[in-house]
């Protein structure tokens, strides 16, 4: 459970980002303990969710590998001490000079998301002589019950190739002697808090794998993707995902054969509950039918609840008075910049600090300078900085 150092932030400016290290250690080891009987298990981190500097450092020297979305994720990778041939190189729209430097720093794997795109990086491979190794980044069409925001895998979606016209694509790089055609990429959607999805998963790559072994291509690299969901309502009982749950069901379900590896992409389940956003209560204005608690964080700082009605739980750090219920709302000029209506803390007061939990993932990334607002800075349990 996290603890925060109400004292060390007391002399602190607000909105900022803090990080529970040991936490993130726990489920770094959480995550190695339950792959750890499986050497064809690779778990790749989505820097996506969260590219501070810290963060990235932790999870390399845990040992993970890294799924970039563009070549400036590529450099934080490498400059935070990931290996450049555990970076995978994923996205729909990677411009020829992120492949280029994709093929310059020797990544481990290009997920390729269209015919187009493998048709540049072959010329980009040709001209620079360097084979690149690629997986295709099928959509396998599941319904990951999750935001409609996140859900990816589902039919005519802008993201991968659609599964029935993926044959001709897939001879097009057996041919091509500048592609290294390595497997298959999938990803259903993010915050999956449900198993059945993952199943419907393995069955479809099952039957893939046995397709295309039967006309003589063997894949040797199976990437899932990520999406494994965190508890939002409660991240102190919750704070370590059940990974050993979600490898089973891949254990289990995927019929895949000892030279096979089988590649994960996580990324919220692995920072999500280690950050929390720790903001000042400006005002408390008392409305006719509700209250309102007017903080010094707005989604500039802290996007998903304004982006995707996300809830996260927010508790009230400086105050032990009765509960009440609030909307916490934001500085910035736009209705949607509320945090939550009906919200219950701790009775508020000018100059508590609240805590927004479950930030770590896709809130210090997802930060912009609207208003003018300068982008909140982060603060670590195991540091002085
Ligand atoms: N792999 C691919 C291809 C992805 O598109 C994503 C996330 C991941 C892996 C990592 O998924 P995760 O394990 O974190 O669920 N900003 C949204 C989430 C967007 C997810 C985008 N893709 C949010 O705040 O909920």
């Amino acid at each position: 459970m996290t603890q925060f150092p109400l004292e060390r932030f007391k002399g602190l400016d607000t909105p900022f980002y803090y990080y529970d290290m040991d936490l993130l250690k726990a489920t770094l080891r959480a995550v190695c303990d339950a792959t750890s009987g499986d050497g064809r298990f690779k778990v790749h981190y989505a820097v996506k969710a969260n590219a501070n500097y810290e963060i990235l450092k932790a999870i390399a020297e845990a040992g993970f590998g890294a799924d970039c979305v563009s070549g400036g994720e590529i450099q934080l990778a490498l400059a935070a001490g990931f290996k450049a041939e555990d970076i995978m190189f994923a996205g729909v729209g990677k411009t020829d000079v992120e492949i280029e430097m994709g093929l310059n720093a020797g990544i481990g794997m290009f997920n390729v998301e269209s015919e187009p795109e493998l048709e540049v990086i072959m010329q980009i491979s040709e001209r620079l002589g360097k084979v690149a190794t690629v997986a295709l980044r099928v959509n396998p069409d599941i319904d990951a019950h999750t935001h409609h925001y996140i859900t990816t895998g589902l039919d005519e979606n802008k993201f991968g190739i659609d599964h029935r016209l993926l044959a001709p694509i897939v001879n097009r790089a057996v041919e091509s002697p500048w592609i290294d055609l390595a497997g298959l990429h999938f990803h259903i959607g993010s915050q999956i808090t449900i198993g059945e999805p993952f199943v419907l998963l393995c069955y479809r790559v099952n039957s893939m794998v046995k397709e295309y072994a039967k006309r003589g291509i063997n894949f040797r690299s199976i990437n899932v993707g990520g999406g494994l969901g965190v508890d939002y309502e409660n991240p102190d009982a919750n704070p370590i995902p059940d990974f050993g749950e979600y490898f089973d069901l891949f254990k289990n379900y995927l019929k895949l054969s000892q030279n096979q590896t089988i590649h994960f992409e996580l990324g919220r389940s692995i920072v999500a509950e280690c950050g929390s956003l720790i903001s000042r209560v400006l005002y408390v204005k008392e409305g006719v039918n509700k209250k309102f608690a007017i903080i010094d964080a707005g989604f500039n700082d802290l996007i998903r609840p304004a982006f995707y009605q996300a809830q996260h739980l927010i508790q009230n750090l400086s105050s032990y008075g009765p509960t009440r219920e609030y909307e916490i709302v934001g500085p910035i000029c736009e209705t949607s910049d509320s945090f939550g209506c009906n919200i219950p803390i701790a009775e508020a007061r000018r100059g508590d600090l609240l805590a927004i939990r479950s930030a770590g993932a896709y809130g210090q990334t997802m930060s912009m300078t609207y208003n003018g607002r300068p982008l909140a800075g982060a603060y670590y349990s195991d540091s002085a900085n």
